[in-house]
């Protein structure tokens, strides 16, 4: 699996395109994701937090993204999304994710390095794909960013020897309450992605991102880009909504589908923003 990963990330790097990661923590989510990626025929990173993956099971979304895998056909990747401790890490790779993303921006350089090369150890023995975190991403009201920094960059990659890497450059997951989050450091990812080469980078914090701010971060070098509140807002703004409207429906496969389409027309929006469709 990781080769197979590593190739998909080859080939948007040299078509200049990104995978976008589209996170779940139910089955409605999955299946909204999944059928946009059938009908735009694109390679799809799936992801769970700690928390939604705590919530869906370890085991239960590894067994639903194989058996959406079996009966499309596609490439659809499950990857842990900020793992914090290599414990939780280690108990995903044994469930059976393809790919896990180790969260040490908590941690000083030193630490993150050697518990990053914990990961790596062991996920190699499984096949399975790392992403590492240098710099701290920010978190709309929560925590302030820490710009990663290109030769911090370079140490960290060359000595964990991660698959690829999530950059801190401005991003922020959430959206900010305007709507839009403030612009991105292009320059300063042009600048890590001179010292590092070509190492796949990941862009967190894809909600509420301008587009011209993605199109241009993939020219850059970004062939990774996580997507979680836009599509929690979809699913739970409909929900709202079709309960307004209909306050007496109990039956939840006869109002979910509504949800189900709204998150998917996200889903279809970001592929054709990333320039995946047609790329499975
Ligand atoms: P958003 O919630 O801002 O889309 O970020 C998602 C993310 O980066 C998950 O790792």
């Amino acid at each position: 699996m990781p080769a197979k990963i590593l190739n998909l990330f080859k080939k948007a790097q040299r078509g200049r395109w990104a995978i976008g990661q589209f996170n779940f923590s139910n089955l409605e989510t999955l299946k909204a994701i999944v059928q946009a990626a059938e009908k735009l025929k694109s390679p799809t990173i799936v992801g769970t937090s700690e928390g939604e993956s705590k919530f869906v099971g370890l085991e239960q979304a590894a067994a639903l993204v194989k058996s959406y895998r079996e009966k499309t056909k596609l490439p659809i990747i499950l990857n842990l999304d900020h793992g914090r401790s290599f414990d939780y890490i280690k108990k995903a790779i044994d469930a059976g994710y393809d790919a896990v993303h180790f969260d040490g921006s908590g941690l000083s350089l030193e630490k993150n390095i050697q518990e990053t090369k914990k990961v790596v150890n062991y996920a190699r023995k499984h096949g399975v794909l790392v992403e590492g975190e240098a710099g701290v991403i920010g978190d709309v009201g929560k925590q302030k960013g820490v710009l990663t920094e290109p030769k911090d960059a370079l140490r960290f990659v060359k000595e964990t020897k991660v698959d690829s890497l999530a950059v801190a450059i401005g991003n922020l997951h959430g959206i900010e309450a305007s709507g839009i989050n403030p612009k991105l450091n292009l320059k300063r990812l042009k600048e890590i992605k001179e010292k590092i080469g070509n190492i796949p980078l990941v862009l967190h914090g894809g909600s509420g991102t301008p587009e011209a701010d993605i199109k241009k971060a993939i020219k850059s070098g970004i062939v990774k880009i996580n997507i979680n509140t836009e599509l929690r807002m979809a699913y739970t703004n409909t929900l709202k909504k079709s309960f307004q409207e209909k306050p007496t429906e109990i039956v939840s496969y006869k109002y979910m589908p509504l949800v189900v389409e709204a998150v998917q027309k996200i889903v279809e929006e970001k592929i054709r923003l990333f320039g995946s469709q047609n790329k499975a």
